[in-house]
């Protein structure tokens, strides 16, 4: 590679490709034309070393444990802005200014019931039903709810179906608690800022005065934006994926949150407070550690190691103040679970096995903790990092439409299976 191009040879072929240069970041290699040139692919299972598109919305630097949003610093976000100015600025690149800001607030604050209808969607499933499969199944059917805001090509349409989810995804969230638990849903109050009022259509009830507490408001909203966007990560590339053929948006966030769910990646909080659960006790981390060093046992340190960072996780460093925020707010002075994870994090960042692999906490080792503070049940904690990641999804998604060059979303493979042959009769079969 050298200077503004790189070049390959291939079957005696040699090709130069350009070299593209970021703001910040690593170079990447323009290799597009790799196939009409040379009739081979590129082989990257599990993306290591492919950027898949171009963004200007989210930066990591993993190695030095930098995230940064449209440029800005996940800790000066997280210290002194909100999570509706954070959905303002992943979605149109700027802070707000005072008045673009109440606009924003107004329009998202004024669509935030849904089609009445949908209460009796929910009535459908089961009341045991998994808080998120229940999200995946009421998101998508929102496209169905709201055709009007399906057509991708209307800048309008477009527009009103990311306010409508920004302003949804916590109503939403709130009836899959309410449902799951047998409680009637309480109806969204206008009056209330974004994240207080998810916290009283979670934990308010008809018959009682509900108020909110600021601090666990403003701890939830911090949350929110450490979860806001984190730029190609696997939900984020099927929302992508899916959006690349043409797909509504509502059914776009659907995918996303359907990726979102595995415990490799959003599902990776409650597994993590699972896991703090069945270690129960500081004295019991060091067998824990043993296992996940165990090449022979499957079990991993939930809430450790991520692919990009290999240092800190920021967005661990602000969670885990949070932590001792929310906790001491509650008055909850020994929590075993926060000692577990304390003994686990400290043995953890000293045994050899986890330095040489770069293995840290990342996001998900102490926000189960909270969200269990809070009152939240292990099972909703997948659909809080739903609702926040929401409008990363849209910004992501809006920036791929937007986009000139934007095609169909069509990886290849390498093909290990039979050659060709012939079909055998039933007779012919062994
Ligand atoms: N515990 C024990 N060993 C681990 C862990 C862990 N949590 N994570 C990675 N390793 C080992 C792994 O066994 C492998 O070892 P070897 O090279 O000897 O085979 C090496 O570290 C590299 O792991 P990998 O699976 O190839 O790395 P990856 O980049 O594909 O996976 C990850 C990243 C996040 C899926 C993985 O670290 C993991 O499974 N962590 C636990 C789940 C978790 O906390 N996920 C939340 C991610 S942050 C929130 C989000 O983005 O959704």
């Amino acid at each position: 590679m050298s200077g503004n191009s790189s070049s390959l040879t291939v079957h005696d072929k040699t090709i130069d490709f350009p070299v593209k240069s970021g703001t910040i970041g690593p170079d990447v290699i323009d290799i597009s034309k790799l196939y009409g040139q040379t009739g081979a692919f590129t082989y990257d299972p599990g993306f290591t070393s492919t950027a898949a598109c171009e963004s200007k919305i989210t930066y990591i630097d993993g190695d030095a444990g930098v995230l940064l949003y449209r440029g800005y610093p996940i800790e000066q976000l997280a210290e002194h802005g909100d999570f509706l100015e954070t959905c303002y600025l992943l979605l149109y690149g700027e802070l707000p200014t005072g008045p673009q800001k109440a606009d924003f607030v107004y329009r998202v604050t004024h669509h935030t019931m849904v089609h009445d209808q949908m209460n009796r969607f929910f009535q459908g499933f089961r009341r045991d039903a998994h808080p998120m499969a229940i999200m995946v199944a009421s998101v998508g059917a929102l496209s169905a709810f709201y055709h009007d805001s399906t057509d991708i090509h209307d800048a309008n349409q477009r527009m009103v179906a990311q306010i409508r989810m920004i302003a949804k995804m916590p109503t939403l969230a709130a009836c899959a608690y309410k449902y799951h638990i047998g409680q009637p849903f309480i109806y969204p109050m206008n009056s209330l800022d974004y994240t207080s009022n998810f916290l009283q259509m979670c934990f308010a009830v008809p018959c009682e005065e509900y108020k909110v507490n600021p601090i666990l408001a403003r701890a939830l909203d911090r949350i929110f934006i450490l979860h806001a966007d984190h730029e190609q990560n696997a939900s984020t590339s099927t929302v992508r994926l899916a959006g690349s053929s043409g797909a509504n948006p509502f059914a776009c966030i659907a995918a996303g949150i359907a990726c979102l769910w595995g415990p490799a990646h959003g599902g990776a909080n409650e597994a993590a407070l699972k896991m703090l659960a069945e270690i129960g006790h500081p004295e019991n981390v060091a067998k824990y550690v043993a296992k996940a060093k165990d090449k022979n046992d499957p079990f991993r340190l939930m809430g450790f190691g991520h692919r990009v960072y290999k240092n800190y996780d920021p967005r661990a460093r602000i969670m885990q103040k949070t932590t001792h925020e929310v906790l001491s707010e509650l008055g909850i002075k020994d929590d075993p679970l926060l000692d577990v994870a304390m003994e686990l994090e400290q043995l953890a960042l000293k045994d050899d096995y986890f330095i040489e692999k770069k293995l840290y906490p990342n996001i998900d080792f102490y926000s189960g903790i909270t969200l269990k503070a809070m009152g939240f049940p292990t099972s909703m904690f997948t659909v809080l990092f739903a609702l926040a990641r929401t409008v990363g999804w849209i910004a992501q998604w809006m920036e791929m439409i937007e986009d000139p060059s934007q095609k169909i979303g069509r990886p290849r493979q390498l093909y290990t299976g039979a050659a060709q042959r012939d079909y055998p009769t039933i007779a012919q079969r062994s």
